[in-house]
């Protein structure tokens, strides 16, 4: 029986630690839409989630398999690698390329894919987002990318496609982001993904 007046219970000390995110941005472009929706999913997923670059993809070189192995991988190429394996999850923010990835997001997804046996992506949580000015929002892109991931063993999240359309008209001519329904899409994108961080991949 409840007793009538009762103590209240001891909470307990909860951290909440945030995911540690790295990104794979699509577009070095000054000014390009797909970096400018990177800043603003950095913003929406704070402090949940941080974002990090763990190394500039434009510095790697083209994959070789010559030297894919741990100790042959020029070191820009274990750097990469390093980030991607102790990170929670990644995320590729990236612009459509002749309906398909950016050739530097599908180097880096390639070098990461290897030595076989030992693929950094292996299970690993990666959210995708692609944006276009165009009213298709860069789906081909986005498809391509899920299916690379898929070969390589990660874990594509998203149970919608995460294309934004006409990303111009997501900021206003300040630069704001205005677009309520897109940051509402990244939000729910960030529930799946430490969804699937938590539930085994972390
Ligand atoms: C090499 C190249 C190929 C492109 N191919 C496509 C395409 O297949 N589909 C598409 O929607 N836009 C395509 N575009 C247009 C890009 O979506 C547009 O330039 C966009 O602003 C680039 O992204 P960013 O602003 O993030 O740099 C292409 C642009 C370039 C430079």
């Amino acid at each position: 029986m409840l007793s009538a007046v009762q103590e209240p219970a001891a909470v307990a000390a909860v951290t909440v630690v945030p995911l540690n995110v790295v990104s794979l941005p699509g577009s070095v472009r000054t000014g390009a839409f797909s970096s400018r929706l990177l800043d603003e999913i950095r913003q929406v997923w704070k402090p949940s989630a941080v974002l990090t670059d763990t190394c500039d993809l434009d510095a790697l070189p083209f994959f070789n398999q010559d030297v894919e192995g741990e100790d042959d991988a020029p070191p820009r190429v274990r750097e990469l690698r390093r980030g991607v394996a102790d990170a929670d999850a990644l995320l590729i923010v990236t612009p459509e390329y002749n309906r398909s990835l950016p050739a530097r997001v599908k180097n880096a997804l390639d070098w990461c894919s290897r030595p076989h046996g030992a693929c950094a992506l292996t299970g690993k949580p990666v959210a995708v987002v692609t944006c276009s000015p165009a009213p298709s929002g860069g789906i081909v892109a986005y498809h391509h990318a899920r299916q690379v991931l898929h070969a390589a063993g990660a874990l594509p999240v998203g149970s919608k496609e995460f294309a934004v359309p006409n990303v111009f008209t997501c900021f206003d001519e300040r630069g704001e982001f205005v677009e309520n329904t897109v940051r509402d899409w990244l939000t729910e994108l960030l529930t799946e993904l430490s969804a699937a961080v938590t539930s085994g991949a972390r």
